[in-house]
């Protein structure tokens, strides 16, 4: 089945420069890019895009790291892509992560985790809604 993921590259991972590496693991992994973009979120666009997180005790901590620089918001396109770009992602923890994975080679931490990824269909759909328009979305 062909699904769309929304991919954030988060700011630990632009400011260390790690853009290209990773887009280049995202395509080795055989996902293809669809739409992207390097923005800076403002505290409430960041607040929005994790409003599922609120409650969490790491709300406030998340989105003030989402917003201390440029990301880079992309959609991925393929075969299962969201639980692909999720394996090709590793765990949320760099600890628990495997081999070979984005997190794995480049996370800082459970928070600085460098990646974000879609986790479900609806979640998918809402979330490139909040990022691009229809026009913006190549394909
Ligand atoms: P993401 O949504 O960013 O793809 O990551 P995920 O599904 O693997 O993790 P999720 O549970 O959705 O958490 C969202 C992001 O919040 C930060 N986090 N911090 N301090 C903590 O215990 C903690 N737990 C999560 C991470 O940046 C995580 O990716
Ligand atoms: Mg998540």
């Amino acid at each position: 089945m062909t699904q769309r993921t929304l991919s954030i590259i988060k700011p630990d991972a632009t400011q260390r420069n790690l853009q290209g590496a990773i887009l280049k693991m995202i395509q080795d992994a055989g996902l293809k890019i669809v739409a992207m973009k390097m923005i800076t979120l403002t505290r409430n666009q960041a607040e929005g895009f994790y409003a599922v997180h609120k409650e969490r005790p790491f709300f406030d901590s998340l989105t003030q790291f989402m917003c201390s620089g440029p990301v880079v918001v992309s959609v991925l396109e393929g075969e299962n892509a969201i639980t692909r770009y999720r394996e090709v992602m590793g765990a949320t923890n760099p600890a628990n992560a495997d081999e070979g994975t984005i997190r794995k080679a480049f996370a800082l931490d459970i928070e600085k985790n460098s990646v974000h990824g879609s986790d479900a269909p609806d979640t998918a759909a809402t979330e490139i809604a909040y990022f691009f328009n229809q026009l913006e979305i190549t394909g």
